[in-house]
């Protein structure tokens, strides 16, 4: 006999609540606070020592550009702008740039990449599991969940000590099966800002390759770290070692077009025909979810890259970025024996060996924002809020 629950239609009114992510609800508290002396080191941006994220002259010069001679709006299809992606490849592929087997399409940002690239895995194979390093970005496993693959998660690092957990990790590595997918940030790993060293990519690619897993590489930060090149080290590395390989690629950071969702995805199987097919589903995929890429921040980062004087001022304007984030890093750490590992890391984030309940105290009685987690942006703040931010944090590790 059917009951009235059974029977009465399920209606968006019996949609369960959402926990919202938390980094969005520090953001509302952080609005929220009226003390103008506040510190909001939650949010996920560069900014400079005047504590803004400008739009880069050279976008500015490229944007104005593109609107001058732009003569149609017309569909591009799926892989976006071609000549973007293709302007793309010696960056993040570098030696590889050539190699046929290797194929990439613009996408919506590295979140789209992301999906894409995972879409692809779980199109392939849906018991494939993806080997995740924690803690990591928060909306990896929601993208990687969303595509039904299932997420075998490894400690990846000692927050006391601020060091990598490599023996783990590459235990965790050696415990997958082949077809497995490996996650990895290219660089300026997020939110530890403990990346791998050389001789440590060199080993993880090793183990890649003995247990056939598939290397994912998240590349979100090109250029915040030690360098465009170096920053790649990684990505050559599986390009070297491995026939399938999946690079997730970001210009919203390094080109500072956070809301204008520019990236690409990489896919490079062991022939060309076989990358044509993957390339053929990946096309087929972003039709289903976003038929095509937005147009106007992937154009106006062609134009830069395509023309040597805009090149190289970008080129200046990254290298300043990346000189903050690492100037105010030596900052930090050469303000307190316990933050000294701040300095041996890359990118725009470091986590401190503080617990909730001390983060919590510094957003009461500090108003510095920061998540839970005790992630923080080295870049969040201006210049002059550093020092207070240094005897804030003192104060709550104790004497
Ligand atoms: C590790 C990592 N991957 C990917 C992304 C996504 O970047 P995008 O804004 O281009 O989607 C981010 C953004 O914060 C990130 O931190």
């Amino acid at each position: 006999m059917l009951t009235e629950t059974d029977t009465k239609a399920r209606g968006l009114a019996d949609l369960p609540p959402v926990h919202s992510d938390s980094l969005l609800a520090l953001i509302a508290m952080c609005d929220a606070d009226p003390r103008p002396d506040k510190i909001d080191v939650g949010v996920g941006v560069f900014r400079d020592g005047a504590g803004n994220t400008p739009i880069l002259k050279v976008m500015k010069d490229a944007e104005q550009r593109l609107v001058d001679t732009q003569i149609t709006k017309a569909y591009l299809g799926s892989a976006g702008d071609k000549r973007f992606t293709e302007l793309l490849r010696p960056i993040v592929l570098g030696p590889h740039a050539a190699d046929e087997r290797i194929s990439g399409l613009q996408t919506p940002g590295g979140c789209g990449a992301l999906r894409l690239g995972f879409e692809l895995i779980a199109t392939a194979n849906p018991s494939a599991r993806v080997l995740v390093g924690t803690p990591t970005w928060p909306n990896h496993p929601p993208i990687v969940r969303a595509t039904g693959l299932e997420i075998s998660e490894y400690p990846y690092y000692e927050r006391g000590q601020g060091i990598i957990r490599f023996d783990d990790m590459i235990a965790a590595l050696k415990a997958g099966a082949p077809g497995d997918v490996a996650l990895l940030h290219g660089c300026c790993h997020n939110p530890t800002g403990a990346d791998l060293n050389e001789d440590q990519w060199r080993e993880v690619i090793r183990v890649v390759v003995d247990r056939g897993l598939i290397p994912f590489i998240d590349l979100a930060y090109q250029g915040f770290g030690r360098g465009l090149e170096e920053d790649a080290f990684g990505v050559r590395q599986a390009l070297d070692a491995c026939d399938e390989v999946i690079v997730a690629q970001s210009c919203d950071k390094n080109f500072s077009v956070y809301r204008d969702r520019v990236g690409s995805l990489f896919v490079k199987t062991g022939s060309k025909s076989a990358t044509a097919t993957a390339m053929a589903h990946v096309g087929q995929r972003a039709r289903e979810m976003w038929s095509m890429p937005p147009d106007h921040g992937a154009a106006a980062t062609r134009i830069i890259l395509d023309d040597p004087e805009l090149r190289g001022r970008w080129l200046v304007e990254l290298t300043a970025m990346r000189d903050r984030i690492n100037s105010v890093r030596q900052r930090i750490a050469r303000s307190d024996p316990r933050l000294a590992y701040i300095g041996q890391q890359f990118g725009m984030f470091s986590m401190l060996p503080l617990s909730k309940d001390q983060v919590v105290k510094l957003r009461e009685e500090e108003s510095i924002y920061m998540a839970d987690s005790g992630r923080f942006n080295v870049v969040g703040m201006g210049d002059g809020q550093i020092d207070r931010f240094i005897a804030a944090v003192a104060g709550a590790l104790g004497g």
